[in-house]
């Protein structure tokens, strides 16, 4: 009598179409797990990448200010080995800043680690007066010298708080710690030929960060006196030589000298009448 096969053979096809509604939905769940985690990532490098990086209107020409734009307040940056703002950071502030004879001032010096800065303010610390420096070390010529100053002046007890004139925080925070009798303001985007390469920095430094230093200034109590320097720029298109001071300002030949020419005018008719200034 022929076997009856057909029975097992159903069996087989009904357990071969069992492991394949098994392995479909195994792929289904495997495929929407990684489609789950792909979403997952791509969500934390876009978050990563919105964080760390600057948005894409910043201009090349802006790269050399990329590490001050932040705030002291949301980065921790170290300077030598005292944490900006910590206790070390304060007692570096205040010693450097603490006048050696009687009736001395005390100086915020801006721009301490550049040409003028650094030389006027190792005058003013052999006067006996309290030096405070202030840059951002910028790389508009070879950083190097900026540091070799800043080295110089660290032996004679000169600290430079490494930040930017537009770090509003930053600026109150040195002012709360110290009361500043006096600003020096010489940063500043200085050069005439460099405007066409990076015209937003004369902006940033010479104005954005010069009214920003106002504010603060303004804002503190006791009020120091400011001074800061001109240039002999401002007179333009003039003839006229010698320079004097009556000459024409009004004709700028760069954007460095229209910048530095806003300056007395921004102090002028800005709402900081009641500080006390002097240009050089
Ligand atoms: N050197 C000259 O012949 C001359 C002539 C006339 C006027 N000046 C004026 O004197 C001042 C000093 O000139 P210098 O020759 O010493 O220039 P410098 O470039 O050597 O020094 C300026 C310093 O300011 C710093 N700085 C610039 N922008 C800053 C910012 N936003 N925040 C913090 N620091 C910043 C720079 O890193 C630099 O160390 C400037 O105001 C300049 O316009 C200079």
């Amino acid at each position: 009598m022929p076997t009856d096969t057909s029975k097992p053979m159903k069996l087989e096809r009904y357990n071969s179409y069992i492991r394949k509604v098994h392995s479909t939905k195994l792929l289904n769940a495997s495929s929407k797990f990684l489609f789950r985690v792909t979403l997952l990532i791509a969500l934390v490098l876009i978050l990563f990448f919105t964080i760390n990086y600057p948005p894409l209107s910043d201009n090349t020409h802006s790269a050399p200010h990329h590490h001050h734009r932040h705030s002291f307040l949301s980065t921790s940056l170290f300077s030598g080995s005292s944490l900006v703002g910590g206790a070390a950071w304060e007692k570096q502030v205040r010693h450097s800043s603490t006048p050696r004879r009687v009736n001395g001032f005390s100086v915020l010096v801006t721009g301490a680690a550049g040409f003028i800065g650094s030389h006027c303010s190792l005058a003013l610390k052999k006067r006996g007066d309290g030096v405070l420096g202030l840059d951002n070390f910028n790389d508009y010529y070879d950083p190097s010298l900026k540091r070799a100053r800043q080295n110089l002046l660290s032996k004679h007890q000169i600290f430079i708080v490494e930040g930017d004139l537009n770090d509003g925080p930053l600026l109150t925070k040195l002012f709360d710690v110290v009361p500043f009798t006096h600003v020096l303001h010489l940063a500043a985007q200085a050069g005439v030929r460099y405007a066409m390469q990076n015209p937003q920095s004369y902006v940033k430094s010479n104005i954005a960060g010069f009214v920003n230093l106002l504010e603060v200034a303004k804002a503190v109590n006791p009020q120091p006196a400011i001074v800061w320097a001109s240039s002999s720029s401002v007179y333009g298109l003039n003839t006229e030589n010698p320079f004097s001071e009556r000459d024409r300002t009004d004709r700028p030949a760069s954007l460095y000298a229209a910048t530095k020419k806003a300056e007395p005018k921004i102090k002028k008719r800005w709402r900081v009448t009641s500080l006390t200034s002097t240009t050089l």
